[in-house]
């Protein structure tokens, strides 16, 4: 049988070296491992805007009236109101389609200004909240959202109300829409379902659903 040495004549300062020695090593991996990548990649610059292209001329009809203007290709229609003709009320909710506050009529149909860019709508009849009213007088759905008290804070009332224009000009055209029971029947019947269905692009923070349907159903119902 081969000789085993005792444990006893095991070298021990060797051996607690070669302990120390395995977790200091077994240590800087670890730290070299968990080392965040920031720490050791050199900074890097922040990225450069990208460079403007150059403006086009465009020439835009809005409420009947031309307005020339030099804008870069990537300006929205809503930039171009409000920050190159000064027309603010057209009002910026998201900037991307979700709350209708910026919804303007382009050829008598509503679309979201944000997500369209203006020198797309040269030749267009652009119709803006300044233009709803004629002559002075206010637009009948425009009295009917004062007199059925349908806005809070007003900010989303803009495009509520531009979007209620169209929205009464599809019902009566006989445009079906998602909850239309039956698309063969004419007229669309304009009830509080019909109306938040086709409603449903102009979202109001301060809640004034009910007031807003009730003062679009009157003037849908009143001179249909
Ligand atoms: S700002 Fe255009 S949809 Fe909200
Ligand atoms: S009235 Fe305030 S968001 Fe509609």
């Amino acid at each position: 049988m081969p000789h085993m040495p005792p444990d006893n004549d095991l070298d021990e300062p060797t051996l607690r070296l070669s302990r120390r020695g395995f977790m200091q090593t077994a240590a800087a991996a670890a730290a070299v491992v968990n080392l965040p990548v920031t720490a050791t990649a050199a900074p890097s610059a922040p990225p450069l805007p990208a460079p403007a292209a150059p403006a086009q001329k465009v020439t835009l009809d809005i409420n009947g009236k031309q307005h020339q203007l030099s804008l870069e290709p990537r300006v929205t229609l809503l930039d171009a109101l409000r920050e190159h003709i000064g027309m603010t009320g057209t009002k910026k909710g998201c900037d991307r389609g979700q709350c209708g506050a910026c919804t303007v009529l382009v050829n008598g149909r509503r679309i979201n200004s944000c997500l369209t860019l203006a020198i797309m709508h040269e030749g267009d009849k652009i119709t803006t909240i300044e233009g709803i009213a004629s002559n002075g007088q206010l637009a009948p759905i425009q009295a009917a959202f004062i007199e059925h008290d349908a806005f809070q804070c007003g900010y989303c009332t803009p495009g509520q109300i531009c979007s209620a224009v169209a929205c009464i000009d599809e019902m009566r055209a006989g445009t079906a829409s998602a909850v239309s029971p039956d698309m063969r029947i004419r007229p669309v019947d304009m009830n509080s379902t019909e109306i938040r269905e086709r409603m449903s692009g102009n979202l109001c923070r301060c809640g004034a659903y009910p007031n807003i349907v009730t003062a679009i159903k009157v003037v849908a119902t009143r001179s249909s």
